[in-house]
């Protein structure tokens, strides 16, 4: 059972400066949500009550975001604008929120490793709300069937346009079922000329507890940073990684092409609604 889903939320944002000068990335709304928030709501259709986010200086909007507002409760309860906040609601009563910060910024797997103290010694999920995504059943539902089935930690991973391989981590592997791969390579971010494929990974991940080991065994990698992926590569070399070809859209929000694309494609999915 996965019980629990990771955020890693410490980043700066810098790509969306000024806007995240005092806003958190996360916070950043798609219409009127704020990624995070699409992010959750990914995990509570996956059957997941837990979430344990990792944010650093300057991201306590996160925390009161996914709080009950008094002073609004009660100025807004019996009118007409009540409605507005029925999701967030929702959200709230459905799940318990958990938190610690990154105090260092040295990556994302170092981001995954802060996490050790809210996830425990138990398999988990890994969102990165950057990555929004869209599909009839959730990435992560989808994810977590292959691995009632598996077992083994699952990256979700996308083609990719072959110029854009230094943007993502980059997967090999051989098809062994349907949009599944079992994993031979990963490399963080390897130029056009170096990349196996154009298999990227997208900001999804079924984690097992063995991984902090592993993280905390892996030497700082592309950017001087450590890598989740160099981490898995690891675990893919010693067991089993598997990478699946998720069914659904991803939109790149930490791009503004991505920012822009999604905010069109929800508002025109809202105005069919
Ligand atoms: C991170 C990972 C990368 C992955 C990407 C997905 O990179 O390091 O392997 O492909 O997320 O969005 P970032 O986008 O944080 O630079």
């Amino acid at each position: 059972m996965i019980k629990k889903c990771l955020f890693p939320a410490a980043g700066y944002g810098t790509r969306f400066l000024p806007a995240t000068k005092a806003t958190p990335k996360e916070m950043l709304p798609i219409l009127t949500k704020p990624l995070i928030q699409y992010g959750v709501e990914e995990a509570i259709e996956a059957n997941i009550k837990t979430m344990a986010i990792v944010t650093g200086r300057g991201k306590r909007a996160i925390e009161d975001h996914f709080d009950i507002s008094y002073e609004l409760e009660h100025q807004i309860k019996g009118s007409n604008k009540e409605h507005y906040l029925n999701e967030i609601r929702d959200v709230i009563n459905s799940c318990t929120f958990t938190y610690t910060r990154q105090t260092k910024m040295m990556g994302l797997g170092n981001a995954i490793l802060e996490g050790e103290a809210l996830i425990g010694d138990e398999p988990f999920a890994v969102i990165l709300a950057d990555d929004l995504c869209d599909a009839p059943i959730g990435i992560l539902s989808q994810m977590i069937k292959i691995y009632n089935k598996y077992q083994c930690p699952i990256v979700a991973i996308q083609e990719i346009p072959e110029d854009k391989t230094d943007k993502y981590g980059i997967i090999d592997g051989k098809l062994v079922d349907d949009n599944l791969y079992i994993i031979s390579n990963m490399i963080e971010k390897p130029s056009p000329q170096d990349a196996p494929t154009n298999l990227a990974i997208i900001g999804r991940y079924i984690l097992t507890p063995d991984i902090f080991d592993t993280l905390r065994d892996t030497k700082a990698g592309k950017n001087g940073e450590v890598q989740i992926t160099d981490a898995l590569y690891q675990q893919a070399k010693n067991g089993m990684v598997l990478g699946y070809k998720f069914k659904g859209k991803r939109f790149d929000c930490g791009s503004i092409d991505g920012f822009v694309e999604a905010t069109n494609y929800f508002y025109q999915k809202k105005s069919f609604q």
